[in-house]
């Protein structure tokens, strides 16, 4: 063989092996990609789904994106789930509203809307917390609050039943109401009156809430800034900053190995 020859096939091994393929770290080649999802614009850390792996993100801000089953985005929160409305990445914002609710006032299955304080932040306070009461045994001619009567709603099958279903508002709420009532589950809202009716009700519920996302924002940002990507251990909660030649704890500049996972 010509020695230009064996020095070409030695040249090929080298570049095909391995060990140059790693010269690039594949997570950080992989979070680099940014990530779109319907409609919301693109996305990075802490969201991930469908083709993004979870690494590129933070176990709890799975979005599902299959545009082949639902008409929107979505999240689940604490086993709930949510129509992903808007997510806006600067402010941190993100608007969602109850799927089971968006368009229907009488789940099958009466949950109270929970948020996982770890990880979101309610934008607005008890002021646009709603109380939705099921079976409430109150006669609405004779009741003094005239105005629940506004605000009753019936639910399938429930016509001739002697009960009655309202919402109000935290504010408008008395402790006579929790007493008469079956059960009643809470729905923060971003835009409702006190005096609300049904049909505001439903934009609202529709129009749902927002929360802030406090995924490691600051970390995150320093990563950002020494050139990696933010992210987290493969299966864990702990931030990972993804870099060209490694993961490492915090930012690319850091001696620190990526955490172990918790
Ligand atoms: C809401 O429900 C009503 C009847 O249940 C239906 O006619 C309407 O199309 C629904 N609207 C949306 C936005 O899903
Ligand atoms: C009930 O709703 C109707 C129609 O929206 C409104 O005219 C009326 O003032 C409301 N009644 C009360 C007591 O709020
Ligand atoms: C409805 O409830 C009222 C008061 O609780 C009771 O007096 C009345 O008999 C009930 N009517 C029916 C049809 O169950
Ligand atoms: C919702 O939470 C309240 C306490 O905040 C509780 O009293 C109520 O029973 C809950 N509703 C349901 C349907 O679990
Ligand atoms: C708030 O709700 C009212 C009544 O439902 C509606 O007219 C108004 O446009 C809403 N405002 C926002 C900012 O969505
Ligand atoms: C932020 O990062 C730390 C370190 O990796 C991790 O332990 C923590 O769970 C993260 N924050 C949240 C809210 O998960």
């Amino acid at each position: 063989m010509h020695p230009d020859q064996l020095f070409l096939i030695l040249v090929s091994i080298l570049i095909l092996s391995p060990a140059s393929v790693n010269a690039y770290d594949e997570q950080f080649e992989t979070c680099y990609q940014p990530f779109s999802c319907f409609n919301l614009g693109s996305l990075g850390y802490p969201f991930w789904g469908g083709n993004r792996p979870q690494y590129c993100g933070h176990p709890g801000f799975e979005l599902d994106c299959n545009q082949y089953v639902y008409d929107f985005p979505r999240i689940q929160i604490l086993s709930i789930t949510y129509k992903i409305l808007k997510i806006d990445t600067t402010s941190h914002i993100l608007t969602i509203a109850r799927e089971d609710l968006a368009n229907n006032t009488c789940p099958e299955k009466l949950l109270n809307t929970t948020i996982d304080l770890n990880l979101f932040n309610p934008v607005s306070t008890d002021g646009s917390l709603l109380y939705l009461f099921y079976g409430c045994a109150l006669n609405l001619n004779s009741i003094s609050t005239q105005r629940i009567s506004n605000s009753s709603f019936v639910c399938r099958g429930e016509k001739r039943a002697n009960t009655t279903n309202f919402f109000t508002t935290k504010q408008a709420s008395n402790d006579y109401l929790f007493t008469v009532c079956k059960t009643f589950i809470t729905v923060p809202v971003d835009n409702i009156t006190t005096w609300a009716s049904v049909v505001d009700l439903r934009r609202a519920l529709a129009a749902g809430f927002s929360l802030t996302w406090m995924e490691n924002n600051t970390i995150c940002d320093l990563c950002s800034k020494s050139g990696g990507r933010c992210g987290s251990i493969p299966d864990s909660t702990t931030f990972a900053c993804y870099c060209p030649d490694r993961p490492h704890q915090l930012t690319c500049n850091d001696d620190q190995p990526a955490g172990r996972a918790n």
